[in-house]
């Protein structure tokens, strides 16, 4: 028995040795050392052995186990080592090399305008809110006295919803002056960009969306010479100390009077150019004082107060500031042509 236990000793420490991976070591220690195993098998045998030969077979037995259960430990943290080895040499980082290229966006023309636009309003402590781009027909057209028949609620130009019409893609911004006079207390001082539908086909000059932005002020005592103040005030931030302005009449179904304001061509300083298609005056927004239907409608005292709105649309301002000659390009966002900007 001794020869054999001796035989096993040799055998496996050679086999464990070898063992090429840490499974491959579990395996010999269940193949040596397991209740199957060989040492174990060997043990069981011990009952045939003399009173004499049994303790030296028994202490042979133990030192071999404990032999083959410090050599495969040894084994097992060498083969981690190697692992730990050859994963560190096949990540090795050459931090020399040159770094694949980050391709950083950049803000679209229409928010960079948009940002300026804000800055100039906050700073005169104006507040910025947002309305919902899908409306009802109420707040889109009646509250703001644009009665049933009125063209602008033509299905030829609105995107409706439904059948019966209460329910559309808002054509307009002003519709938030009404969500906004319904919740807000009193005085008011707002703009509210946004989303803004119409049916039209795309070209060079037209988008079925574009955006808009629209001002609300409502307080005691406010005139047509806050709005011509306000409103000179922001084009002359937006295109220059110089700027020249024109206030026109005109019409608009929730203002009265209403205006249509001009600024002299940046380009041609008023003498027509192509720029403002030979007119001399470019046309930049639509205001007037609120009507008092609209106030009303929304529960305000016009006894006691008056206000002015205005609205601007956004991507002609952009394109103006940023030289850009077709709506298109605004929309498509090619990054050939976001980049340049
Ligand atoms: N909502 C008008 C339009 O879309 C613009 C406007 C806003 C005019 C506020 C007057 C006051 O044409």
């Amino acid at each position: 028995m001794k020869e054999i236990l001796e035989e096993l000793r040799i055998s496996s420490r050679e086999a464990i040795s070898q063992a090429d991976g840490i499974d491959a070591l579990e395996a010999l220690r269940v193949r040596y050392l397991g209740k199957k195993g060989e040492l174990t098998a060997i043990l069981k045998q011990m009952g045939r052995l003399s009173a004499e030969e049994r303790p030296i077979i028994g202490q042979l037995a133990n030192q071999i186990r404990a032999e083959l259960e410090a050599e495969l430990d040894a084994r097992r943290d060498q083969l981690r080592e190697q692992a730990l080895e050859a994963k560190l040499q096949e990540e090795t980082l050459d931090v020399t090399m040159p770094g694949a290229p980050v391709m950083l966006g950049r803000r679209h023309p229409l928010s960079r305008t948009l940002d300026e636009i804000k800055e100039i309003f906050i700073g005169m402590g104006f507040s910025i809110v947002e309305g919902p781009e899908i409306e009802l027909s109420s707040y889109n057209f009646d509250k703001l006295n644009t009665q049933e028949g009125h063209p602008a609620r033509d299905r030829q130009d609105t995107f409706y919803f439904n059948d019966d019409d209460t329910l559309l893609l808002r054509t307009q911004t002003s519709p938030v002056q009404i969500h906004t006079m319904e919740t807000t207390p009193l005085p008011i001082r707002v703009i509210s960009p946004g989303r803004v539908y119409r049916k039209d086909e795309v070209d060079a000059t037209h988008s079925p969306m574009f955006h808009q932005v629209e001002g609300l002020v409502v307080d005691r005592g406010i005139t047509m010479g806050d709005l011509k103040g306000t409103l000179n005030t922001v084009l002359r931030q937006l295109y220059g100390p110089g700027t020249v302005t024109r206030f026109r009449p005109h019409h608009f179904p929730f203002t009265e009077p209403s205006c249509e304001v001009d600024i002299q061509c940046f380009e041609c300083g008023g003498k027509g150019c192509r720029v403002c298609k030979g007119e001399g005056w470019i046309e930049v927004l639509g205001a007037g004082m609120v009507h008092p239907r609209v106030l009303e409608g929304c529960g305000i005292d016009t006894q006691v107060y008056s206000g002015f709105a205005f609205g601007m649309g956004l991507e002609r301002l952009a394109m103006r500031r940023f030289g850009i000659s077709d709506l298109r390009l605004v929309f498509e966002n090619d990054v050939r042509f976001l980049e340049q900007f």
